[in-house]
């Protein structure tokens, strides 16, 4: 399968670097002459990131051609964009990929425009989706999966499929702006950064407390069982607390209310978010277990300062 990248910056160079390592032909078109060359030096590092030698990243990238031309995606079965976050440009690039390859599955990974917007002056938009991936992207597992108003379930599957034969972790997500993953990341950083800006940290200690708090733990539990487990009785307190002191963006969410009237407390009352089917000391056990991994790594490879 042919893979046509369009613009090989920060995240479309690292996208080349994922399919030459599982095998992929790899077409990338970029405009700019001095990044075509950085790009081919940040493919080749990647790969030897991945554990290639320097023959096997000389092997891989026989599978990678690039040039300016956009013509070149005639030949592609997948395009992936990572042109810059600006929606016009977005629009103009899908419409003129559409019409050279009618065939191909298009795919944006804008950060936050919704697919409605991005895929707006594209032909056969039923070959249309939005695969958002974190940089970087060689090594981060997880892409949000945006389906737009008309994908098909045919792009939606082969598209996941694709992923998952790269090593993805697909995540599908409804079409909203921002969808998931960057509402959480902008809320939490920019907490983070009104924390500094109020004096309350200086910036290099809230990065350590971060990390040795919520990211200690959000490498084995996403944040809505860290929450069963701190009660969804005691969060609705916080919630409450921090509204009347700092305002309405510390709201409770309803759904959070609504545990808690029910009585679902979360791990302790044996539902919240989640259902627990097993007795509690076995629960115990198995959050011990793998938190335990992490506090390993983290007192073995010093990650303490
Ligand atoms: N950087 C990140 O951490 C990150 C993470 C997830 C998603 N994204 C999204 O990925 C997209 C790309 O971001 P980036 O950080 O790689 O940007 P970047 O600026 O590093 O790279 C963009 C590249 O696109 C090229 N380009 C410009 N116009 C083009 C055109 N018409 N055709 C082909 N190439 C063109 C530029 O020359 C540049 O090399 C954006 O939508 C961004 O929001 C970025």
């Amino acid at each position: 399968m042919r893979i046509g990248l369009l613009g090989l910056g920060t995240m479309g160079s690292q996208f080349a670097t994922v399919f030459l390592e599982h095998g992929y032909y790899v077409i990338g078109v970029e405009p700019d002459e001095n990044q075509r060359q950085r790009a081919e030096a940040q493919i080749r590092q990647g790969l030897r990131t991945l554990g290639n030698s320097d023959n096997e990243c000389t092997e891989k990238m026989k599978g990678f051609f690039v040039t300016r031309k956009i013509q070149a995606l005639a030949e592609a079965e997948f395009i992936l964009e990572a042109v810059p976050e600006d929606l016009s440009l977005k629009r103009e690039v899908m419409r003129t990929v559409s019409h050279i390859n009618p065939n191909a599955i298009l795919s944006s990974n804008t950060s936050a425009f919704s697919m409605k917007e991005v895929f707006t002056l594209a032909h056969n938009r039923e070959r249309t989706i939005g695969t958002h991936w974190f940089n970087p992207p060689h090594l981060v597992p997880g892409v949000e999966v945006i389906a737009g108003p008309d994908t098909s379930e045919e792009t939606l599957c082969r598209t996941c499929q694709l992923l998952k034969e790269v090593s993805k972790i697909p995540v599908q997500v409804a079409d909203y702006p921002g969808f998931v993953v960057n509402r959480i990341q902008m809320a939490m950083v920019q907490e983070a950064i009104r924390c500094v800006e109020e004096g309350i940290v200086p910036a290099e200690q809230l990065d350590l407390l971060v990390r040795a708090t919520l990211g200690f733990r959000l490498v084995e539990f996403g944040p809505l069982t860290v929450a069963d487990w701190a009660g969804l009785d005691v969060y609705e307190n916080i919630f409450n607390y921090l509204t009347e002191k700092l305002g309405k963006r510390f709201e409770c969410p309803r759904l959070l209310k609504e545990e808690v009237d029910q009585g679902r407390f979360g791990v302790k009352s044996g539902a919240g978010f989640f259902q627990y089917a097993e007795d509690f000391a076995s629960l115990l056990a198995t959050r011990d277990q793998a938190l335990n991994k992490q506090r390993q790594v983290w007192e073995g490879d010093g990650c303490r300062s």
